[in-house]
């Protein structure tokens, strides 16, 4: 059955490698028309909305959104930009990001973090001979994608009930002298329904890949509420998984760990600020933004990006220096979301060939400053990259 894919470029780089993942998505043969939908900064620039209902609707009807990046710039800085016609008009700039979130209620964010052998940005450490070991990294980061610390419910100077509310818990008279003109409270709100929700579906996933574990990353500690529900439920379901160990760390122990023995982990669960944290921790343990891939899931529609944003200062670059792996690994991302693992898997194998050779490398992957010059110095472009993981396919 012909596919049909929301294809979202956005801003600066994501028009550069949203291309490259769709020539290897027809590489590898996979039967798909690519309907494109207009997303980012243009669109608040010329219309005062970064994402126009009829994208909405693409997405409504075909359920399925592959997205490059973003340009996102501050509320009053968005709004010197407005098209001259639109300014005064009520116009407020939101990230069209949270806005596919809220509005599709993505609540599961999926971002795994796994090593290719030989990768020059691997983690390594130290063994004790004074050589040096390189683990392989093989985790998987479930972000509960809309709730929690990012939740926006929010204020600095509280309405007088929002204080009343506030003051009959006892732990509020530390601020009885505090005006709330200068009191600003955001809130970390967890339910049940979403936290049950995003824990199924990491055991599911565990126990789909194989993995042996799932480490819920919270705080229950001091957040006894709300890291406090989130474990009571994962012990819950953890029930119905013997196979898989429930392990429980905190956040900032979480951070250590990570540095110190990354390959124990295999899937972790964490609230939305947390798992943000920690998945940018464990990215930067696999080679950083060029290699993360994202997949932000709901009950009806998927959208997979990379992680990277748009990159302002190399979009101008011709050709094109920036690492296209992330973007074509979040296409894998889309293919195992809709049964067709297979693909996925021949074009992972693929890239895992590349990378191992050797020969061919963006500059990231040889740790060099961005900018033109890279290609004397021995870089590829992004399209050489693509070039060289199809001829591996
Ligand atoms: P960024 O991710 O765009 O770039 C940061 C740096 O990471 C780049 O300067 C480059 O050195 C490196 N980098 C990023 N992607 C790379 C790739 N594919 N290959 C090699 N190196 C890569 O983040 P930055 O500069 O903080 O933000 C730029 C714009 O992107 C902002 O407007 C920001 O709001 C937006 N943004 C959008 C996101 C999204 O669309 N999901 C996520 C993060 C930022
Ligand atoms: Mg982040």
């Amino acid at each position: 059955m012909k596919r049909t894919i929301v294809s979202l470029p956005g801003d600066g780089i994501g028009k550069t490698v949203l291309p490259e993942a769709i020539r290897v998505l027809g590489a590898i043969g996979f039967d798909a028309e690519y309907v494109h939908g207009d997303i980012g900064w243009d669109f608040w620039r010329t219309e005062g909305n970064a994402l126009p209902q009829r994208t909405i609707e693409l997405l409504e009807k075909y359920k399925i959104g592959l997205f490059g990046a973003i340009t996102s710039k501050p509320k009053d800085a968005a709004a010197k930009e407005l098209d001259p016609s639109l300014k005064d008009k009520g116009f407020v700039y939101f990230s069209p990001i949270v806005s596919l979130r809220q509005r599709f209620n993505l609540d599961i964010c999926l971002r795994p973090c796994q090593s290719f052998k030989g990768n020059p940005l691997n983690f390594i450490r130290r063994s004790a001979d004074g050589g040096f070991e390189e683990p392989i990294v093989d985790t998987v980061i479930f972000r509960q994608n809309t709730e929690g610390l990012y939740a926006g419910v929010e204020w600095t100077n509280p309405p007088k009930v929002v204080r009343d509310a506030l003051e009959t818990h006892p732990k509020m008279k530390f601020f009885n002298n505090v005006p709330s003109e200068d009191l600003a409270v955001s809130t970390r709100i967890v339910s049940r329904s979403a936290s049950r929700r995003i824990l199924s579906a990491a055991f599911e996933y565990a126990k789909k890949h194989g993995y042996k574990n799932l480490t819920l990353c919270e705080k229950p500690n001091v957040l006894r509420e709300t890291s406090g529900m989130m474990f009571k439920e994962a012990r819950a379901i953890a029930k119905d998984y013997p196979g898989i160990a429930l392990w429980d760390t905190n956040i900032d122990a979480q951070m250590m760990w990570l540095t110190k023995n990354p390959e124990n982990y295999g899937v972790i669960v964490a609230e939305n600020m947390f798992g943000d944290i920690i998945s940018d921790g464990f990215a930067g343990l696999v080679g950083g933004l060029g290699f993360a891939c994202s997949a932000n899931i709901g009950e009806e529609v998927a959208v997979f990006e990379p992680t990277h944003g748009s990159a302002p200062k190399y979009q101008e670059l011709n050709p094109s220096i920036v690492n296209p792996i992330a973007m074509i690994l979040s296409a894998c991302m889309m293919l195992d979301h809709i049964g067709e693992s297979e693909k996925a898997a021949k074009i992972k194998s693929a890239i895992a060939k590349v990378i191992a050779e050797g020969k061919v490398k963006t500059y990231d992957m040889m740790k060099l400053k961005g900018g033109p010059d890279v290609f004397s110095k021995g870089a590829c472009t992004t399209q050489q990259m693509t070039d060289e993981i199809i001829r591996n396919l």
